[in-house]
């Protein structure tokens, strides 16, 4: 639940960089990788021979996570396409051609490596206007402009692959940012305060308010404190856009990398 947490974490973030230099310091990259027809050809191959033990996204099961694994074992991509063709361990080896193999890596390659780097299918221009349209700006801030109860997206593409991005957007109850948890207070005043709770000791209570701005509340003060469960995002986007709006949003949230190192996109 909490899983999307790594990704926030700066320290497996460089984690993550440092194994992209590798895998591009290998230079041994199938032209499959990073192919949008070949990854989606993966998936479906993925979702007949490999979902029943690691999930239909890869989100794990009887075997591992593939969305976060790679994170903490990498796994060069000759490496993946043996332990594929071969098995290890409870996981039997594929049956499955030189290029199903290939496309299987692409796939679970596309599970974890940053949106930025990926292709999205959709049309990020149109995606702005969805942004736009749907007052994401109200709470998130991108390029210094916008709010601040949600985080700031400016770098989204490169801490978020696109699967946990279009989650994040479709489902944010899934699995809620780290420091991002919404908090319903009600003073002994009377007085209701609603934010996300930021710092929290025995005595006080930092809440940042929906305009961005900070309280520190007195615990004193506070007649009842109720920790939402629930995100502050709201969850009805996937019922307000359709799929192509979503396409274009996440295809939008893929190009925000704010800082990036210069480096080659495929779009
Ligand atoms: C019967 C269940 C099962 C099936 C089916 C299965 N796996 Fe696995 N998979 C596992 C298990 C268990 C592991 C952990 C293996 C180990 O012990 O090292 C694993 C490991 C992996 C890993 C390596 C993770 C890592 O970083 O070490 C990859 C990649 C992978 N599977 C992909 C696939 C693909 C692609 C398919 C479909 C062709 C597939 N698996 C089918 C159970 C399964
Ligand atoms: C009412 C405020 C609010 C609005 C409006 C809103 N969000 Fe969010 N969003 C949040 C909060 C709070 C979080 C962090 C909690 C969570 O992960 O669910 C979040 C999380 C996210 C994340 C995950 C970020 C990360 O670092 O993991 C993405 C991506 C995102 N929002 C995109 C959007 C987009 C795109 C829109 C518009 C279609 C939008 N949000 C509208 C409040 C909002």
């Amino acid at each position: 639940m909490l899983l999307r947490l790594l990704w926030l974490t700066p320290v497996l973030c460089f984690a993550a960089w440092a194994q992209h230099d590798t895998k591009d310091g290998e230079k041994a990259k199938h032209p499959f990788i990073g192919d949008l027809a070949a990854i989606e050809a993966g998936r479906q191959q993925f979702s007949t021979g490999c979902a029943g033990c690691h999930g239909p996204e890869g989100g794990g099961g009887r075997g591992p996570n593939l969305q976060d694994r790679g994170v903490w074992h990498p796994l060069g991509d000759e490496d993946m396409y043996k332990l594929i063709q071969k098995g290890q361990g409870l996981m039997p080896g594929a049956n499955v051609t030189v290029d199903e193999g290939w496309r299987l890596v692409a796939f679970v390659r596309s599970l974890t490596t940053p949106a930025f780097e990926m292709k999205a299918p959709g049309d990020a221009v149109a995606g702005k206007a969805v942004y736009e349209a749907n007052g994401c700006a109200n709470c998130h801030t991108l390029q210094g402009k916008g709010g601040k109860l949600g985080p700031d997206l400016s770098n989204v593409g490169l801490r978020l692959p696109l699967p946990k991005m279009r989650k994040a957007v479709m489902d944010p109850d899934d699995a809620i940012a780290e420091g991002y948890q919404g908090i319903d207070l009600v003073m002994r005043s009377g007085e209701r305060v609603r934010g996300v709770v930021k710092n929290r000791t025995n005595y006080s209570v930092q809440v940042q308010l929906g305009n961005g701005s900070l309280r520190l509340l007195n615990v004193g003060d506070v007649e009842t404190m109720t920790l939402r469960e629930a995100t502050m995002m709201p969850v009805d986007y996937v019922k307000k856009l359709s799929k192509m709006e979503m396409d274009n949003l996440v295809a939008f949230l893929a190009r925000q990398a704010a800082g990036a190192p210069v480096m080659a996109a495929k779009q």
